[in-house]
């Protein structure tokens, strides 16, 4: 099994390289991996943000594992050479469409929710936002108006096969789970939405058994932090998906906690933390890697049928926190080789 790491740029690096300290101390055997740089590293050493050898070891591997693309001294670029478009290029070449970020708060880190623990620890969702289509890959440009004023524009669609084929992702989500499943647009002002809804219920014949609802992003951006233990699945749209997992992230203790998995129709994965770059933060060892060797626990699941290895590493991050390991995101002092450490240590005293 080919693993293709692709750390990327700020606080990537950083996380990744625990990651694959984690991966290493599990002790799978067959894993080979192949490192390649994305993002502004690449933009810088090549002048692409995702050169076609990147872009061909990731279709020549088993598995993708992604530490974060963004860069500040890349902002000025055309859009077609800035950092995040090598992440948005593999997800669309690469057919990932169906994106699966699970939010689940660890008891240990109530404490560390924006919600009141009570609330908090209601949390289990798993949001699985469509990942190829929406205004992310419609016509944008800017032009001038009439009267010369600058605008911008970004077309926001969907056809009815891009929804068919991530509803049934959000509905076989929803069998392996409690069979709930929210769909949320803004059908009530977006014909992309409309669509979306309609297209929803449709399959919805095809799943008896699953308790189907549907609601407004806006309202679900409230009910998310009013009571997210409502939620079982949430399928989504790729800007809506976006943006109320990062909300989730923080119901569930730290946007560095969440972890997640870009799937193609074949079992083939991106695994990366929903996170970015964190430039802010990066090059100070400060950056949480628990999302990061979590997505690596999502990447043994879904990609390579190592389910065991993935419960270990999920046990170990577990008994981590139990144990105290805290980042400053989680309110304490570890750095992020400290959490690294403390990862590996419940993976030996596991056994
Ligand atoms: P961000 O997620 O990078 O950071 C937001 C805030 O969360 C920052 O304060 C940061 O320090 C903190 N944070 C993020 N991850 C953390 C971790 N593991 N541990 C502790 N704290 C953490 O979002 P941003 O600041 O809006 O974006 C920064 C750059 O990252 C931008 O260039 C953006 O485009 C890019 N980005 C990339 C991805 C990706 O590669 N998939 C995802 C999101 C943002
Ligand atoms: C994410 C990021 C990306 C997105 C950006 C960097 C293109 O925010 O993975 O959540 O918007 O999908
Ligand atoms: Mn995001």
């Amino acid at each position: 099994m080919l693993i293709a790491l692709l750390p990327g740029d700020g606080i990537g690096p950083e996380v990744i390289t625990q990651a694959k300290r984690v991966l290493d101390a599990v002790g799978l055997d067959g894993l080979i991996y192949e490192e390649a740089p994305v993002g502004g590293a690449a933009y810088k050493a090549s002048g692409h943000p995702l050169p076609s050898e990147t872009l061909d070891l990731a279709k020549r591997a088993d598995a993708i594992l992604f530490g974060a693309v963004g860069d500040p001294d890349c902002d000025a670029l055309e859009r077609h050479l800035r950092p995040e478009q090598a992440i948005l290029g593999l997800r669309k070449e690469l057919e990932l469409f169906a994106n699966l970020r699970p939010a689940t708060l660890f008891p240990e880190l109530a404490g560390a929710s924006a919600l009141r623990p009570e609330i908090a620890t209601q949390i289990d969702l798993m949001i699985v936002r469509e990942l190829n289509g929406d205004v992310y890959f419609g016509e944008k440009g800017m032009r001038k108006t009439a009267d010369g004023k600058r605008e911008g524009y970004d077309i926001m669609s969907y056809n009815e096969d891009e929804v068919r084929r991530i509803a049934h992702v959000g509905f076989k989500t929803a069998m392996a789970r409690d069979q709930r499943l929210c769909s949320v647009d803004k059908a009530n002002v977006l014909e992309t939405s409309q669509l979306w809804r309609d297209v929803v219920i449709e399959v919805a014949s095809e799943y008896p058994d699953i308790q189907l609802s549907h609601m407004y992003v806006d309202n679900c951006a409230m009910q998310l932090v009013r009571n997210p233990g409502q939620f079982d699945v949430i399928v989504t749209g790729n800007l809506f998906g976006d943006i109320l997992s990062d909300q989730a992230s923080m119901c569930a203790g730290s946007i560095g906690m969440l972890p997640s998995a870009s799937l193609d129709s074949g079992g083939k994965g991106l695994y990366e933390p929903i996170h970015g770059s964190a430039p802010d933060i990066a090059g100070q060892g400060k950056a949480n890697p628990l999302a990061t060797i979590l997505s690596a626990a999502m990447m043994l699941r879904y990609s390579l049928s190592m389910a065991e290895a993935a419960d270990q590493i999920e046990a170990a991050v577990a008994s981590a926190l139990a144990a105290g390991a805290r980042s400053a995101d989680l309110g304490g002092t570890m750095s992020t080789s400290d959490m690294g450490d403390a990862v590996i240590a419940a993976l030996a005293s596991a056994g």
